[in-house]
């Protein structure tokens, strides 16, 4: 029989029953759903809404399910419908007429609204944990790759030279955005909505303020219907979610690249790789790849959100019970994926050797060049046509800029002299750039040094 018998003559369906329920996936807030209960019997006690012994026993009682949950002694089953009702069926059991007291001045609606809330900013602390490890990871392995050069690209065509470390620290400045995007997501989440009962608020004498100190949270949803019908904290929560994966999948790509045999640019450990069941030399890149294509599920799960909450009315709609899995999907996927490709990068080697001779072709130095005849008055229009001639003469002729004989670079321009072969060289190529947050070695070591100071690493 369910807690609203007293408006029912018919037991319920069956199949509606378990329609109905989330207690299959939403007992992982068992925990908030507990503390949230805690906080609200305590402020009912000290308001004198119910007896303070009633609020005593409530609360004792809460904390010892809480550690018989913890101790896997207790099953929820479908007829529980929700962990709300889970929870306050069994306290009810445990001390008769103090427990049916917990519900006063509050709804299955901002309660699940506090939970969610709960649950989300614990989920906020653990993803930002996994991605300062990411971001330590990275860092390390720039700061060892400070003279590793390689092609840079565009169109995933050869551009020009670069550092290892620029190209890496190109992904830690990414992750930290999404650090600090996580921490936007968590001011937003940090609102307080317990107390706003059903929709429209409650008649009794409640202090929200109090709820909102004994909780934690930065302050109270200041409107009654907002704070149990909107779910942007989820939505804005995945769509952080999606963003660091999107970061994560792009990663993976260039790994996935630089791994294949004809680039050997980089070797996974074997611990991260696995093996073909028929192709006895293959080591493929499976869980880069994974995390790659997980990065799907958790567009996914974003769009759901997005799609669930479009046409709803205020105040509170069951739709809004679908919520949760999305956000617990995001979140197990994102953590797996992020802690995997952690540990897969921390074990990587790089094959400096081969990513140097990658710089030797290409004509990566073409723009440098082009640079050179600019550095000697000519406007850069020009020397990007006199260069493209250049290059095509090289590609016709099999050779490079650099291999040309300074009569052959005068064909092309009489303005060219010897001196151009120090600007064009790889090194040079590098060391030139000057702007700010630009691939030089100074720079690099710069950005090393900032990231350095603002981690305290
Ligand atoms: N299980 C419900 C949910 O997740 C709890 C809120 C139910 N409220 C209601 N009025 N039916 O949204």
């Amino acid at each position: 029989m369910k807690l609203w018998k007293g408006r029912f003559t018919k037991e319920e369906n069956s199949l509606a029953n378990e329609f109905n329920a989330s207690i299959g996936f939403d007992q992982r807030m068992w925990k908030q759903d507990i503390t949230g209960s805690m906080a609200h019997a305590k402020m009912l006690g000290k308001q004198g809404i119910i007896p303070a012994e009633d609020s005593e026993k409530i609360i004792a009682a809460l904390a010892e399910i809480m550690a018989d949950i913890e101790a896997g002694k207790i099953e929820f089953s479908v007829e529980d419908e929700d962990i709300h009702m889970g929870i306050e069926k069994i306290l009810t059991a445990r001390i008769g007429d103090a427990g049916k007291r917990l519900h006063t001045a509050r709804s299955r609606n901002d309660q699940v609204a506090v939970d969610f809330r709960l649950y989300q900013k614990d989920a906020i602390t653990d993803i930002g944990e996994c991605l300062n490890n990411l971001l330590t990871t990275i860092y390390k392995i720039a700061e060892e790759n400070q003279d590793t050069v390689m092609p840079g690209f565009t169109h995933l065509q050869k551009a020009q030279p670069v550092l290892l470390a620029q190209h890496l620290l190109a992904y830690y400045n990414m992750f930290s955005r999404d650090l600090s995007r996580f921490g936007d997501c968590l001011a937003r989440t940090d609102w307080m909505p317990l107390g706003c009962g059903a929709l429209a608020g409650t008649t009794y004498n409640t202090d929200r303020q109090f709820l909102k100190e004994e909780l934690g949270f930065a302050q109270v949803c200041p409107n009654s219907m907002d704070a149990v019908s909107d779910r942007d904290f989820a939505i804005e929560f995945l769509s952080c979610c999606s963003i660091c994966a999107m970061h994560l999948s792009r990663f993976c790509e260039e790994l996935i690249i630089w791994n294949s045999p004809d680039f050997g640019w980089v070797e996974m450990d074997d611990a991260f790789a696995t093996g073909s069941s028929i192709m006895p030399q293959k080591k493929n890149p499976d869980m880069a790849e994974l995390v790659r294509g997980k990065t799907g599920r958790v567009y996914g799960d974003l769009m759901a959100m997005l799609t669930v909450m479009k046409g709803l009315p205020l105040a509170y709609n069951k739709d809004m019970q679908e919520d949760k899995e999305p956000v617990f999907d995001a979140y197990d996927t994102l953590k797996a994926s992020m802690t995997i490709f952690t540990e897969m990068l921390a074990t990587t080697t790089f094959n400096k050797e081969k990513m140097a001779l990658s710089t030797k072709n290409g004509f990566m130095n073409a723009t440098d060049a082009a640079d050179y005849l600019v550095s000697k008055g000519l406007p850069f229009r020009e020397c990007h046509e006199i260069i493209g001639k250049m290059v095509l003469y090289c590609i016709q002729n099999q050779t490079a800029i650099e291999d040309l004989s300074l009569e052959e670079l005068k064909q092309f321009s009489e303005i060219f002299e010897a001196d151009v072969y120090e600007k064009v060289s790889v090194k040079a190529c590098i060391e030139g750039k000057k702007s700010e947050g630009s691939t030089s070695w100074e720079s690099v070591k710069k950005q090393l040094e900032d990231i350095k100071k603002a981690k305290n690493y």
